[in-house]
């Protein structure tokens, strides 16, 4: 059975971007592959954390994975800062990569534009997600379009760690979404939906109330010429609700272009309310059950033990191809 990594940062609460981009999927794909989902809260503290949040985030993370859909039978769920071999392994990771390739990343450019005091952990984030990636020898990455340029350096650096010291790592694919690999702000939808957005009204937060979600739909940006009709050129925010509902409904966009052709915004953003609090609904329910409760820590313990056990032995494998420490006897 083919192997899958995948993870999410806990840097607030996750958004229908997350969902749609990473989650859905993750669910999708738990009965096909050998899936290890992780909570990468290492990855979180590149940037400031206040503890208590970031404590509550971790935990409320790993209820909103399993009221998704995630199995705990068929898939290891489990945080990253429980499973110290990430930490290690990022670490030569880091030794491998260059500092060029590391300050060429979009997301180091877009994350430390404009600031004085940049977080060493900021450049050498990568590094880090690599290492998360190569322990479980994974075969699909399965992610939103943004974490693409992330993967390529994934792939880079372990054919260099291949080349260089044993061929011990797979070089893993990447797997983006056809539909939703980026959703947009509400806001500004040429900017991706993110959970770390000031303006709470450019997305849409896996716990917000059914009330809040109808209005943010119902506030979200648009254009003045009335047709429901996809064109992300000239029309990203009614695109980026096209999306949104043909993933919801299983309806193509051609179909729901139809489908509105003699209907106005407001009932179209009507109906896109509607289909989202009808999946997150019961989201939330599940959730709700699950995130103060035992079985949970039972599952995150359970998941961290499988964890450690498969990537201590990768761990090991490095540490020989590199020649740290002494020989096993
Ligand atoms: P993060 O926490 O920013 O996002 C988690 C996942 O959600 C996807 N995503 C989106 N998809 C569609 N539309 C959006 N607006 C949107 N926003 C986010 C992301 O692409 C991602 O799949 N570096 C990663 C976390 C990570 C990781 C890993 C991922 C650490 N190690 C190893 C995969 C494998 C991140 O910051 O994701």
């Amino acid at each position: 059975m083919k192997t899958i990594f995948s993870g999410i940062q806990p840097s607030g609460t996750i958004t229908l971007g997350n969902y749609i981009g990473a989650l859905k999927q993750f669910v999708e794909l738990q009965n096909e592959y050998n899936c290890y989902f992780c909570i990468v809260d290492q990855h979180a503290i590149t940037v400031p954390q206040d503890r208590l949040a970031l404590r509550k985030n971790i935990r409320s993370l790993a209820a909103l994975y399993i009221a998704s859909g995630i199995d705990p039978e068929k898939a290891t769920l489990f945080i990253q800062s429980e499973v110290p071999a990430h930490a290690q392994a990022g670490w030569m990771m880091q030794c491998v990569a260059y500092i060029g390739e590391l300050e060429r990343m979009t997301q180091f450019k877009d994350k430390s534009a404009g600031k004085e005091a940049i977080p060493a952990g900021l450049l050498t984030y990568p590094p880090l997600m690599a290492a998360d990636i190569l322990l479980y020898g994974t075969d699909l990455v399965p992610v939103g379009e943004d974490q693409k340029q992330h993967l390529e350096l994934t792939r880079n650096l372990a054919e260099r760690f291949n080349n260089k010291y044993n061929s011990i790592f797979t070089v893993p694919e990447v797997r983006i979404p056809k539909i939703g690999a980026r959703v947009m702000s509400l806001q500004e939808p040429t900017k991706k939906m993110s959970k770390s957005d000031p303006n709470q009204k450019a997305f849409i937060s896996m716990l917000d109330d059914p009330k809040q979600i109808v209005k943010k739909i119902k506030s979200a940006v648009t254009d003045s010429d009335g047709i429901v009709k996809f064109d992300k050129e000239n029309k990203p925010g009614i695109s980026n609700l096209l999306s949104i509902y043909s993933i919801f409904s299983g309806k193509t966009v051609e179909q729901l272009e139809q489908e509105y052709s003699d209907k106005g915004y407001g009932e179209f953003k009507a109906d896109v309310a509607d289909i989202i609090v009808n999946v997150v609904e019961p989201i939330q329910e599940k959730y709700r059950s699950l995130v103060d409760s035992k079985e949970l820590d039972d599952i995150l313990d359970h998941g961290a033990e499988k964890a450690n056990k498969a990537a201590g032995k990768m761990l090991s494998k490095m540490e020989n191809a590199m020649g740290l420490g002494r020989k096993r006897r």
